[in-house]
């Protein structure tokens, strides 16, 4: 049976300008399910991801990654589901997709927007992080951003997250000889150690990253991929090597930040170091994703690595999931299950 209304998620007011954003700003609303139309897809969303850029999209006019979310209008990011419908030659009813209709349980998008994803390959979380775009912005930060050579020395911040998580992994299956990860509080740092395979870390809220990292890397650093700015960013600068180069990923520490800190005036450290900083989109990089995907699903298929994730189930605990992800609540990728006959 197709149905004719589905809960959404729309955005009711903007944050206070520099403020964390609070439940009260979204709210849950039946709406009409349009028709499907010429080469559409009527889609029931299984999982959606929710990622620290949707953050800034809450934000009126400074553009982040792309645009920013609209008052009384439906919240959108990646999703994977199930086609119901079809008005399109090429995919299926019964086909998964994965497209950017989030925050809603059913969507209409049209066919040349998705990818079919293989559900028997892994499993439909694993595309939406460690074998998705999460898992695609670690590899391409690490290989074509962070020119990661054979015998090098990785620090990764925001270690345990989902980006954070296949980076560190990635980097010692790439050839990297130490990893070292930095994340909040004492259980999440003995995670990295014990199970994500970091060889050292540190708990930058017990600790500041530049008290730590000359430990923890005392040879120094020769790739440093950035998921937070600021402190971490400034730590790193002064323990990168000769020739170091930095993957500016993203800056999580700033994004609800009221100004921007000061942490510029370090980069005489960068010329002192002849060291390469490189920020980057990952949608830039599309070429590179048929080898990502080859070879993180061989690691996948052989366990050496896992889709790390943490999942919060129900469209009505979507928002919790969002604003528990960007104060640290989640190790992997955050996810929310909005089909629980789904195993995710
Ligand atoms: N450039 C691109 O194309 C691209 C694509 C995807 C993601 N990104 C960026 O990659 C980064 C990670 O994204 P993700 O999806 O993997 O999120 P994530 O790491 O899974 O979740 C965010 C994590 O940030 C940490 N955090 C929050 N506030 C912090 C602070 N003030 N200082 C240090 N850490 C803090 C929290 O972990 P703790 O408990 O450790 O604090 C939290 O778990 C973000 O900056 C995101 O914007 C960039």
């Amino acid at each position: 049976m197709i149905p004719t209304t589905t809960r959404v998620v729309t955005l009711l007011e903007r944050p206070q300008r520099g403020g964390d954003p609070t439940p009260d700003l979204f709210a849950i609303e039946e709406r009409p399910i349009p028709a499907v139309g010429p080469d559409q897809l009527l889609v029931h969303n299984i999982a959606m991801s929710v990622d620290p850029s949707m953050r800034g999209r809450l934000d009126v006019g400074e553009k982040h990654y792309t645009t920013n979310f609209q008052i009384g209008e439906p919240l959108d990011g990646s999703a994977i589901g199930e086609v119901l419908a079809s008005d399109s030659s090429e995919i299926a009813v019964g086909s998964v997709v994965r497209h950017r209709a989030g925050w809603r349980e059913h969507a209409v998008v049209d066919a040349s927007s998705v990818s079919v994803v293989d559900a028997d390959a892994a499993a439909v979380g694993a595309w939406l992080g460690v074998l998705g775009q999460t898992g695609f912005t670690a590899w391409v930060g690490l290989r074509r951003i962070g020119e990661l050579h054979d015998g090098d020395t990785v620090f990764v911040s925001a270690a345990a997250g989902a980006v954070g998580s296949a980076a560190g992994r990635f980097a010692k299956l790439l050839g990297a000889a130490r990893v070292v990860g930095s994340a909040g509080g004492s259980d999440k740092v003995a995670r990295l150690v014990n199970d994500l395979g970091y060889d050292d870390a540190l708990d930058y809220r017990a600790e500041s990253p530049r008290d730590a990292l000359p430990r923890l890397a005392p040879d120094g650093v020769d790739v440093y991929f950035d998921n937070v700015g600021g402190p971490h960013l400034v730590a790193a600068l002064h323990n990168l090597r000769i020739g170091g180069r930095v993957a500016l990923c993203g800056m999580i520490s700033q994004y609800s930040a009221d100004g921007r800190g000061q942490d510029i005036n370090h980069l005489i450290e960068a010329v002192l170091r002849r060291v390469t900083l490189r920020g980057f989109i990952v949608r830039d990089h599309e070429d590179m994703r048929p080898e990502f995907e080859k070879t993180v699903a061989g690691w996948l298929r052989s366990g050496e690595v896992e889709a790390l994730q943490t999942v919060t189930d129900g469209i009505e605990h979507a928002v919790d999931a969002f604003l528990g992800m960007l104060k640290g609540g989640n190790v992997g990728k955050a996810l929310v299950r909005l089909d629980t006959s789904w195993t995710v």
